[in-house]
């Protein structure tokens, strides 16, 4: 009964913290598409992008070496940021989820 007890628990745990995982990166898929989809969507202010047009290493470097052309400090915080490139490092070109159309073009 004991060891069937214990399993029990651990698979519970288990089950959780797939929910949990599964809750945040659609958390940061949805900040994406919130804060940097405000510009890049389908005639937006710029053209519609998405984590697998460029390789993890590639994001994990893009913001860092402020390639971006313009200045997004005042709309999306260090936090946020971040977030976001978690999320774009998951399902990028390389990943094992690579996702090319979470802003249609
Ligand atoms: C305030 C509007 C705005 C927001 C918000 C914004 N961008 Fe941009 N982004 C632009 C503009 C404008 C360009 C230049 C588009 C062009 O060259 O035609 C650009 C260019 C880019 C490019 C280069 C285009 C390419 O195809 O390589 C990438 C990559 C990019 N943005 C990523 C992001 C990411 C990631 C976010 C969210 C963290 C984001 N942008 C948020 C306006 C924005």
């Amino acid at each position: 009964m004991k060891f069937h007890f214990c399993s029990f628990v651990l698979i519970i745990i288990i089950l959780i913290t797939i929910g949990i995982n599964t809750f945040v990166w659609a958390e940061n898929g949805t900040l994406f598409v919130k804060k940097c989809g405000a510009c890049h969507r389908k005639d937006g202010k710029a053209p519609p992008i998405n984590p697998a047009d460029k390789a993890a290493l590639v994001w994990k470097r893009y913001f860092k070496r402020k390639r971006h052309p313009i200045d997004l400090s005042n709309i999306i915080t260090p936090n946020e940021l971040q977030q976001i490139l978690t999320y774009l490092q998951e399902h990028a070109a390389d990943s094992d989820q690579p996702e090319a159309a979470v802003i249609p073009k």
